[in-house]
């Protein structure tokens, strides 16, 4: 199993450039099932999560091509199959095929996500929706069986939470259901916004993306459509951070800045000295990083994807700071391995305080989750000596060849 080994003291220099949302490519090949033509997509990012989709799409006949960012995937000859256990319990997302398969044939069978690092993680808000439109579920050895009565048909669906993949799903459902559909508290996260522009160019009349309030009229088929992936909001934040921390000017280029304001804010009021252009994000030199109150929310609320980089800035911070973690439930695993390498972090409940000034010392670490394994990476690059993290493929799932991307711009990390 891979290994990074990172050398500490690093230093930044030049610009990077943003690649697509992991988080807004894995609905949208999704979507491609509910139609018979070509989905063209660009800007989509080299990942490990990307392949595990694009595996179980093509396992039900799905034809994809892939190369240098640029996807087109076909799904008139597809068969409905079951999505097994191998597949789905690699990626939770993988429910995303949900929605998108009861649309088609009225019938799916798929192998329950299960839990992972960062809580019990269920899918009752996915079911809830689909019943409301016409689905009937039972779960049988380890999988959901769903099942639609007649056809699907639009409704009002009033969601007790705004999750993100529940709202996905119930979109990619409602499509080409009869009739409208109107979801009330829906997530409202750009990454939602994305799959709502890519289904209205292949046809679909929906409105309200981006508010709580989801309207969707039914349409009979969709087209072939051309569509470019946003940029990856919590990737360009995560090396605004990286620059930060290190105290050195760099460029973050290939942003939509309207999707980033609540942790620039944020940034910015603890000292952080940046620069936001009209596509481009400039960290420059700051005289001195301050301690910090937060909590995660969902969107426009600070990420939780974001909450483990922010802690690893913390560490370094004046002052003690605070996160609160409101969105999933055991979401601090980075925490042991953060005061592994010299951070002072304590967690209450769902709460992590950290106290600021610390000199990070580079150690052995275990990553045990995306966003987890790339505050490692930060404080790796800040630390002092040589820092090796174990685990490394949660890592790929999300960044694209980090020690490639960074190693670029100064840092010296090695793939073990
Ligand atoms: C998506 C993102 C993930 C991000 C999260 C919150 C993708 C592929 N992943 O995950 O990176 O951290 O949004 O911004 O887009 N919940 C239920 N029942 C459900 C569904 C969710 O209780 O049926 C709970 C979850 O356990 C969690 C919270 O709701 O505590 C938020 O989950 P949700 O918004 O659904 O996140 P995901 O779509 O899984």
């Amino acid at each position: 199993m891979d290994k990074l080994k990172i050398f500490g003291k690093a230093k930044l220099k030049g610009s990077i450039n943003i690649s697509g949302a992991k988080n807004a490519v894995l609905p949208i090949m999704a979507c491609s099932m509910l139609s018979n033509y070509n989905l063209h997509l660009t800007n989509v990012p080299n990942l490990v999560d990307i392949e595990t989709l694009k595996k179980l799409l093509k396992s039900f006949g799905l034809k994809i091509k892939f190369n240098k960012n640029n996807m087109i995937l076909n799904a008139q000859d597809i068969s409905n199959r079951l999505a097994n256990y191998d597949l789905v319990r690699k990626m939770r997302a993988s429910i995303l095929i949900l929605g998108p398969l009861l649309s088609r044939y009225g019938k799916a069978k798929i192998s329950l996500p299960g839990g992972c690092a960062i809580g019990t993680r269920p899918i009752n808000l996915h079911l809830y929706g689909l019943e409301k439109l016409g689905a009937d579920f039972s779960i049988k050895d380890g999988y959901i069986l769903g099942k639609v009565k007649n056809e699907l048909i639009g409704n009002n669906i009033k969601m007790p939470f705004a999750s993100v993949g529940a709202t996905e799903n119930i979109i990619m459902a409602a499509v080409l259901a009869k009739g409208k559909t109107k979801i009330s508290n829906a997530a409202k996260e750009p990454e939602v916004q994305d799959l709502i522009n890519c289904l209205n160019k292949m046809g679909s009349k929906i409105t309200g993306g981006g508010t709580s309030i989801i309207k969707i009229e039914g349409v009979k088929k969709l087209n072939e459509a051309k569509y470019s992936i946003l940029p990856d909001r919590i990737v360009a934040c995560t090396y605004a951070i990286a620059a930060i921390m290190l105290n050195n000017e760099f460029l973050i280029k290939k942003i939509n800045p309207e999707h980033i304001k609540t942790p620039i804010k944020y940034l910015s009021e603890m000292g952080a000295n940046i620069e936001l252009g009209k596509d481009f994000l400039k960290i420059k030199k700051s005289k001195q990083i301050k301690a910090k109150k937060i909590e995660t929310k969902p969107y426009p609320g600070f990420p939780t994807d974001l909450q483990a980089q922010m802690m690893t800035l913390m560490s370094v911070a004046k002052g003690n700071s605070q996160i609160k973690e409101n969105i999933f439930e055991n979401r601090f695993l980075h925490v042991s391995e953060l005061n592994r390498l010299g951070a002072n972090i304590s967690v209450k409940n769902d709460t992590a305080y950290i106290k600021g000034n610390t000199f990070f010392k580079g150690a052995p670490v275990m990553a045990s989750d995306l966003r987890a394994s790339v505050s490692l990476v930060l404080a790796g690059l800040s630390a002092e000596g040589i820092t090796t993290i174990n685990r490394v493929y949660h890592l790929d799932r999300g960044y694209e060849k980090i020690e490639e991307t960074l190693g670029k711009c100064g840092p010296k990390i090695e793939r073990i």
